[in-house]
């Protein structure tokens, strides 16, 4: 890993593991984008530069024509800018002390540090070579600082910017994206995330065109959709092709837009959501734009996926946990739902005794008078009637059985039918004259009032410093309206958004990083928060509100694009499912959820020996190839939202040793035999395939391919193990 300048042609060259980022400053100062790939020489790379159409466009400010290269607009930028001679999408847009809303950000000096400084109000890759790049709009004294890091085990670039007027008088940003990326062409496609509760991160994929293709949030959280997209080669697929991944580290209102340039080059923007955004910076102050982690290959979507989850487990996922074994809990949520009390909960923690399922994680229901989903959020004191001898109770029960003990909260969520409403209406997001909207009954708390944080802190922090409590379940029901602070000043409600991004990072540091050994996990209505700011708090997220395993195929595959395996938390549940009805195998639910940070989610207070067997196996069989969803590549062989089949592939780092799941959805007679081939094993390797009990080449499993033999009906999985001999 390198970042070097060579002073002769001004060009900037930033080295990853594979890749190069190069880009130089033009005569005019102009941070001009050269290159971006896989890893080349350090050669000189200005003949890259197209020339052509110089002349409809406007000069560079100042400069009559003097073709060729004399307009902004012919320049692929490093961070775009508005009203001065570049005309496509700006990543930064204010407003001026005078008036206007120009900016024209040209070079003023750069620093290259040995290790990337974390920012200091949002989460961020940690480590890294990293380049900062000054840019200043000497009109006005307003500057941009461009963060680069490069890594030298991850074909990842970082990018961020930071925002800081250094004049008297104050500007109001409104716009402040995080990056630029300028791609040559525009034959790719843009893949992105769409979706809504219990179907999160379906697939899109979609040819880029001239105009500019865009995925946001505006409810306050991520979403059930996602703040990543990637920009593929049109022939590129899982194997083959370049790939970008671009994934945001940010939980709050954002967007991303790649845009399709008239000279058919392309552009690809975004960070915070500048739909109702404006930020106003006072003299000598400056605003974070969150980090965005940028990934290539030219081995496909696949290729780009595992550069991705390595850079995701090195940099980003608490190095505490995340390559270690995980609980495995017993949730009680749809076992129970609110229909609880401490026998049940200890007959369901009974249930499972023996069976190596260690966490047992008290869900929703426990404190205030919860009994149903109208009321008590934000009463965080433990409900006596239902759990008599409160909380220690029921931990000292689930201790004596050897297991760990789990608490669900709702942090950022109050009740209206709750003490804390009562006595604090002002708590709640609201705005003056309108009444609230109500989801799942409740509101979101104005976290951006210090007050709110300060409630919220001491309430959760006062349950986990006085009971035994090894695991806790975050989690964010409904999407936020009303967005109004009645502590902002009028003229800056719309920092709303990004303040309650903020403030949640600080809730963040002040509850989770104070308690270093518990283990917290993300959730928000399934995954409406799965993110790379939640994912360097929570080491695993709750993927989807819906369990059902032939749902979650879709869903786990569409989350893997992004994230890795053990970022996904995956429980077996009962059937029929109770979000589709559906009816599948235990088994199919086992090994589909062995495909993430598994663990079960149902009534076992009635587990017979058998049930006990037969989980204490699926349990014993998941902890055998663990390390290879902590640790391993993934390939994915088969596209469910596709095909009929879905299959995933965990090969470990030395390829010694991977496991292969493959399932179909619906079965069918005299249907066509269906081959699947392994990849990413060594070709030159022997394993031992103890389900076909044949020891076979690696080439021959990659390249004649196996027949899973499916048992007869629809949603039956097939596993193979590979070890090498
Ligand atoms: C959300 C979560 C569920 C469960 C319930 C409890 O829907 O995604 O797993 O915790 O809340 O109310």
């Amino acid at each position: 890993m390198a970042i070097y300048f060579d002073r002769t042609t001004k060009t900037f060259y930033l080295e990853g593991k594979d890749i190069t980022y190069a880009f130089f400053i033009n005569k005019y100062g102009f941070a001009e984008h050269l290159y971006f790939g896989k890893r080349i020489s350090r050669d000189t790379l200005l003949h890259l530069r197209a020339t052509g159409g110089e002349v409809a466009s406007a000069t560079v400010p100042g400069n009559v024509y003097n073709a060729p290269f004399c307009s902004y607009q012919q320049f692929p930028a490093e961070l775009s800018f508005f009203g001065t001679g570049y005309f496509n999408e700006p990543t930064v847009h204010l407003l001026n002390a005078e008036g206007d809303r120009l900016t024209e950000l040209l070079y003023d000096g750069y620093e290259i540090l040995d290790e990337k400084p974390q920012m200091k109000t949002m989460p961020s890759m940690r480590g890294g070579k990293t380049l900062k790049l000054k840019l200043r709009d000497y009109a006005t004294d307003f500057c941009a600082e461009l963060y680069y890091t490069v890594y030298d085990d991850v074909s990842v670039i970082a990018r961020r910017v930071v925002y800081r007027n250094e004049r008297s008088e104050a500007v109001k940003l409104e716009r402040a994206y995080s990056f630029t990326l300028s791609l040559p062409d525009m034959k790719r496609d843009v893949i992105s995330f769409y979706g809504a509760w219990a179907s999160e991160r379906q697939i899109q994929r979609t040819p880029m065109h001239h105009g500019v293709i865009s995925v946001d949030s505006k409810v306050s959280r991520s979403t059930h959709l996602n703040p990543s997209m990637v920009i593929a080669t049109s022939n590129a697929n899982e194997e083959h092709g370049e790939a970008i991944g671009i994934a945001l580290m940010y939980s709050s209102h954002f967007v991303l837009k790649a845009e399709g340039l008239p000279n058919g080059a392309a552009q690809i923007t975004g960070g915070i959501n500048d739909f109702d955004f404006e930020w106003t910076l006072e003299e000598g102050e400056e605003l974070e734009t969150p980090e965005v982690i940028i990934a290539y290959s030219d081995e496909g979507i696949g290729g780009m996926s595992r550069e991705l989850h390595d850079a995701a487990r090195e940099y980003i996922i608490d190095k505490k946990f995340v390559k270690k074994s995980r609980p495995i809990v017993i949730n009680n949520w749809e076992g129970t739902y609110f229909d609880f009390n401490a026998e049940k909960l200890k007959a369901i923690a009974d249930g499972v005794r023996g069976t190596g399922v260690d966490t047992f994680v008290l869900d929703d229901g426990w404190f205030g008078k919860r009994n149903n989903d109208r009321c008590a959020l934000g009463d965080w004191w433990v409900n006596e009637e239902k759990l008599p001898g409160g909380l220690d109770a029921i931990i000292s029960h689930v201790n004596s059985l050897g297991m760990k003990f789990g608490l669900w909260f709702e942090p950022e969520m109050i009740s209206e039918d709750s003490d804390i409403y009562r006595a604090h209406p002002e708590y709640a997001i609201k705005a003056p004259l309108r009444k609230n909207c109500y989801s799942r009954q409740q509101f979101v708390m104005d976290i951006t009032r210090a007050d709110v944080r300060d409630y919220i802190v001491d309430s959760v922090n006062s349950i986990l410093d006085s009971h035994n409590i090894e695991y806790v379940k975050w989690d964010y029901n409904r999407h936020a309206t009303e967005l109004y602070s009645a502590l902002l000043p009028k003229d800056r409600q719309s920092e709303f958004a990004h303040r309650y991004a903020l403030a949640l990072y600080e809730l963040c540091e002040r509850i989770i990083k104070t308690h270093p050994q518990v283990f917290f996990e993300g959730c928000a209505g399934g995954g409406g928060r799965f993110d790379y700011g939640m994912l360097y708090y929570f080491p695993q997220i709750w993927t989807s509100d819906d369990s059902d395993a032939h749902e979650r195929t879709h869903i786990q595959y569409g989350t893997s694009i992004i994230y890795p395996m053990s970022a996904m938390s995956c429980h077996v549940s009962a059937v029929p499912n109770h979000q589709t009805g559906r009816s599948t195998d235990m088994k199919t639910r086992a090994d589909i959820a062995h495909l993430g940070a598994t663990g079960y989610e149902l009534d076992t207070s009635s587990f017979t020996d058998d049930d006990r067997n037969v989980t204490r196996g699926q349990v014993e069989e998941y902890r055998k190839h663990e390390e290879l969803i902590l640790s391993g590549d993934l390939y994915r062989l088969e596209n469910p939202f596709e095909s009929n089949f879905f299959a995933f592939m965990a090969v470990s780092k030395d390829k010694g040793n991977a496991i292969l799941t493959a399932y179909r959805a619906l079965g069918g007679v005299n249907r066509e035999i269906y081959r699947i081939k392994p990849r990413g094993l060594d070709k030159s390797k022997k394993y031992f395939v103890p389900e076909l009990n044949l020891i076979l080449g690696g080439d021959t499993l990659m390249n004649a391919g196996l027949i899973p033999p499916f048992e007869d009906g629809d949603f039956k999985t097939v596993t193979y193990h590979f070890e090498e001999k």
